[in-house]
């Protein structure tokens, strides 16, 4: 757990350097005025219905906010698609021949999409996957590498109402299997496979794997993504059908389904405080608007612009704003399939270059990467094209922000960190490029219309100071549920403090000028390099592996990556924790979740610290993992295990 009180964050907060916007880019910038910040606290429900009304609504809708805590419904009674409002309404002007998608592969392989391109491609599937019997409300499984067919079976998806549950690449086939049971799914749309650092990512192979335990997936369509070793996939006769094959006979014309404001877009499945993913519900109408603001002000989006959010699309950051955000404002998005330092390096700088890249989105962890591996890197490259940074997905320390600043803007960008979550669906707290001076370290501001606060554990505002961060007002990209658990919602997120407080599970402090500094999770939830991880989905993947008798999950601090996971195990009895076992024990979790699971340290212990009355204290085990002195041990069933532990951690990572 994070504590806000800790010495690091005081360290935090002695961070002074201030970066106020430029003259040019303020002159230049779509929001130059404070006080759009007044002008929304004054009437949030008129800000955010501003944005609505340039999106295209089939039907106006008849109240903005219909909020009966902790349900929200936005734009009541409008109807809208949203992929006419990401592809179609930029056909009909200008933008029709604008690139839509600029699209590098890992191999250097590249396509680009105008809009006329995707509104065509978009229509084509939609009726492929109208001809396998998909129809409004029926859920769609998407487990593809980072290449524009994730982007059009997204659209294709919402085009007909159809529900889609994308899951990232990197999960296991086991994660997979347990997505798709959970929301039914009926499609499932995969690639033979994808590619990273140069190796092959096997996905249908992978998805063979789960499809032997989902009985509600009626089809399966193979994107061919690859060379010739790839296209060896197994095709099940009857069930499996190539995605070329099908969109060859498909028209590109498909009459878009209207769409309530209400109507559920997607499902994406993200870790909380249990064993078990929850899948978050965001619908049309609000979040398509939140995207589409925030996209809009917080990268202060131009026509002109080259847009790259490095994200996967299999996480959030990837939803609103390499698809939903982006082409709901008609830019130019960049998409690069690869890992950052295949062939080298520089793979990010040489892009840049390439494409006249002039936003930049990426995490932090990225950013401390390619500050080890030092400015040599993008100092060969002309940069020059760049006007914004934007940070996202975990805490970023203000010397990477610096460097960042620096070494990639060319102190010339301003930088915005943006605080968000899956839940919110949309940015949340960040500067607004033209207006807000910005400092190292710190989100800044709620976006306007947002309304946060620090609360203490019994739900009392702290004007200034650490605590726990709350949203207190509804906004339109919220989630509107956990798919198939409304009673886990309304539990884990509003019950704390009363109904109409969202709990964000974060802690932060605020400073007297009114800047949130966002420290990190305060439950049971990783940030590993941005990606988020629940310890006990950790603990149950090592649980079930049959040599272990219990185990105990621990975030610790990692330099590059932000977070790494520290595994307590009890084997069971007879059972020798070697070197090899646990080895196996990781590639286990990694078959259980995904590679980015695996503990970076697994220690074996005879005991784990327990209460008397037998609850595991991670508390202490957290203080072992990050080096610091272990915190009160009185309430321990045996206090005297606990030395023993520490200096066998030490020793042993
Ligand atoms: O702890 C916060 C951290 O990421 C969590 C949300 O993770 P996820 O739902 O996967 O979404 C990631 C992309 C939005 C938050 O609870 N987080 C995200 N952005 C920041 C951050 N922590 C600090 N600063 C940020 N800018």
């Amino acid at each position: 757990m994070a504590d806000p009180t800790t010495a690091e964050f005081s360290d935090l907060l002695r961070e002074d350097r201030t970066f106020p916007p430029s003259e040019a880019f303020r002159a230049q910038a779509l929001v130059r005025d404070e006080a759009i910040y007044a002008e929304a606290a004054r009437d949030p429900e008129a800000f955010w219905a501003r944005f609505a009304a340039e999106l295209e609504w089939s039907t106006p809708w008849t109240q903005v906010l219909d909020w009966q805590p902790p349900h929200a419904k936005w734009f009541v009674g409008g109807k809208l698609n949203a992929s006419v409002n990401c592809v179609d309404r930029h056909v009909r002007g200008p933008r029709r021949n604008k690139a839509a998608i600029i699209w590098e592969g890992e191999p250097g392989d590249r396509r680009t999409l105008t809009y006329h391109d995707l509104y065509r491609e978009v229509s084509q599937f939609a009726n492929v996957l109208k001809s396998l019997g998909v129809t409004k409300g029926d859920r769609v499984a998407l487990y593809l590498p980072l290449i524009p067919e994730l982007t059009i079976a997204m659209l294709a998806c919402a085009r007909i109402g159809a529900v889609h549950s994308v899951v990232f690449g990197g999960f296991s086939a086991e994660s997979l299997r347990d997505r798709i049971n959970d929301s039914l799914c009926k499609v499932l749309v995969t690639a033979d496979g994808g590619y990273r650092r140069g190796q092959i990512v096997p996905l249908k192979q992978m998805a063979d794997e789960a499809l032997e335990g989902t009985p509600s997936i009626e089809s399966v369509v193979i994107v061919q993504r690859g060379e010739q070793a790839m296209k060896m996939v197994h095709v099940k006769e009857g069930r499996d059908h190539w995605y070329h094959r099908l969109m060859q006979d498909a028209s590109a014309r498909c009459e878009p389904e209207p769409m309530d404001a209400e109507d559920m877009l997607y499902i994406l499945y993200t870790s909380g405080t249990t064993g078990k993913p929850k899948g978050i519900v965001h619908t049309t109408g609000g979040y398509l608007t939140g995207t589409y603001a925030t996209t809009k002000l917080v990268f202060d989006m131009k026509d002109e612009d080259v847009y790259w959010c490095t994200a996967d699309i299999g996480w959030v950051t990837g939803h609103s704003y390499v698809v939903y955000g982006p082409l709901a404002n008609g830019a130019t998005v960049m998409m690069y399939e690869g890992a950052p330092d295949w062939p080298q390096k520089d793979r990010f700088w040489s892009i840049i270059e390439k494409y006249g890249v002039t936003i930049l989105y990426t995490a932090p962890t990225a950013i401390r990467a390619f500050m080890r591996w030092g400015t040599d890197w993008p100092a060969k490259h002309d940069l020059s094209s760049l006007r914004l940074l934007g940070s996202v997905g975990e805490p970023i320390n203000p010397e990477a922000w610096v460097w960042y600043y620096k070494f990639i803007g060319g102190e010339r960008c301003p930088v915005v960190d943006t605080w968000w979550q899956t839940e919110t669906g949309a940015i949340m707290i960040t500067p607004l490029p033209g207006v807000t001076t910005t400092r190292p370290g710190s989100a800044s501001r709620p976006f306007p219309g947002i309304s946060a606060e620090i609360r203490n554990e019994k739900g009392e505002t702290i004007p200034a100071g650490g605590g726990l961060l709350a949203l207190t007002r509804p906004w339109p990209s919220m989630l509107r549920g956990i798919y198939g658990d409304p009673e886990r919602y309304a539990r884990q997120y509003w019950n704390k403090w009363g109904l109409g407080v969202y709990v964000t599970g974060d802690g932060a402090k605020l400073d007297a000028e009114g800047n949130f500094w966002l420290l990190g999770r305060v439950d049971d939830v990783l940030n590993v390099a941005g990606h988020r991880i629940g310890t006990m989905e950790v603990e149950s993947a090592l649980v079930d592996h049959p040599s272990v008798a219990e185990a105990a999950v621990v975030g610790k601090p990692h330099a590059i990556k932000g977070q790494s996971i520290a595994a307590f195990v009890t084997l069971k009895e007879g059972i020798f924790g070697t070197k090899a076992h646990l080895e196996l024990l990781r590639e286990h979790v990694a078959k259980k979740i995904g590679a980015i699971a695996k503990p970076d340290d697994i220690i074996f212990t005879a005991d784990l610290p327990k209460t008397r009355s037998g609850k595991i204290m991670r508390r202490l085990l957290r203080d072992i993992a990050e080096g610091k002195a272990v915190g009160d041990t009185t309430t321990l069933a045996d206090p005297s295990m606990m030395a023993k532990l520490k200096a066998q951690y030490e020793n042993e990572t």
